[in-house]
């Protein structure tokens, strides 16, 4: 047993949607959410940029005393994860992957789509893991242009939301999927939109959110770690970025409960 807090960190807000799924299933666990705010984006960023973003994100985490970290955050993970496993080999690092598994198993089109960033997609994690699950299934890569920024600046239900989701995701409805992993953690919070512009087209929406949480969980009892459920638990958020960002953080959190 462990009552200290599980650290979750993403770029900005994306992670919360991993925060919530933590939240959700594990409701005894403390969590320390940081949200790096002040260099998101990192979609179209270079790699040795983001590792420099993600060690310094883990360090403040582990300053503050987690007994895991999730890097709530695909872009961070394609970018850092076993450079951030090697560096705290002492405490357990759950990274994000776009959800291509369960979307190859799945799809009976053979084809599918994965939304996410730039770097991601061009991740050699991400393109070893097609190439593993998806041999024989078709994949479609696209980049969520403009939805980070979108939801960084808290607009996923405004008009500029509407047409990015639109000019991103209308050619799917054509191209013969009929599954479309969303590969970044903001695009959950535009899973709305994604889904209506989607309709009537027989196409399923998969995030990795359960999946991290379930994961987290199967972690949590194989070292023993689980928070003592009659104590009550604690919910930090963190940044690099302002306390205005900070509170927007709390508040983005609040509303998704
Ligand atoms: N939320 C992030 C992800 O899951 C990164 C978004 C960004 O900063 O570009 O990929």
């Amino acid at each position: 047993m462990d009552n200290k807090a599980i650290g979750v960190y993403d770029s900005g807000f994306g992670g919360l949607s991993v925060w919530y799924e933590l939240r959700r299933h594990l409701p005894a666990e403390s969590l320390v959410y940081l949200g790096d705010g002040k260099n998101c984006p990192y979609g179209g960023r270079a790699r040795e940029q983001i590792r420099g973003f993600a060690e310094a994100a883990v360090e403040r985490l582990v300053a503050e005393g987690v007994k895991m970290v999730v890097v709530g955050c695909n872009t961070a993970t394609t970018a850092a994860i076993d450079y951030l496993r090697e560096r705290w080999a002492d405490i357990p690092i759950v990274g994000l992957e776009p959800a291509v598994k369960p979307a190859c198993l799945t799809t009976k089109s053979r084809r599918i789509a994965v939304l996410a960033t730039e770097h991601s997609l061009s991740s050699d994690m991400f393109l070893n893991t097609a190439a593993r699950y998806a041999s024989d299934v078709e994949v479609i890569k696209v980049v969520g242009r403009d939805f980070v920024e979108i939801v960084e600046a808290c607009e996923e239900h405004s008009a500029r939301a509407e047409e990015a989701v639109r000019r991103v995701v209308a050619p799917l409805r054509t191209s013969g999927v009929d599954r479309v992993v969303l590969g970044c953690t903001h695009y959950p919070f535009l899973r709305e939109l994604i889904e209506r512009e989607l309709a009537g087209c027989n196409i399923e929406v998969i995030d990795s959110g359960e999946a991290v949480a379930r994961r987290v969980e199967w972690l949590l009892d194989r070292y023993d770690l689980r928070a003592d459920s009659n104590v009550q638990p604690t919910f930090r958020f963190l940044t690099f970025a302002d306390d205005e960002y900070r509170q927007n953080l709390e508040r983005k959190a609040l509303e998704l409960l």
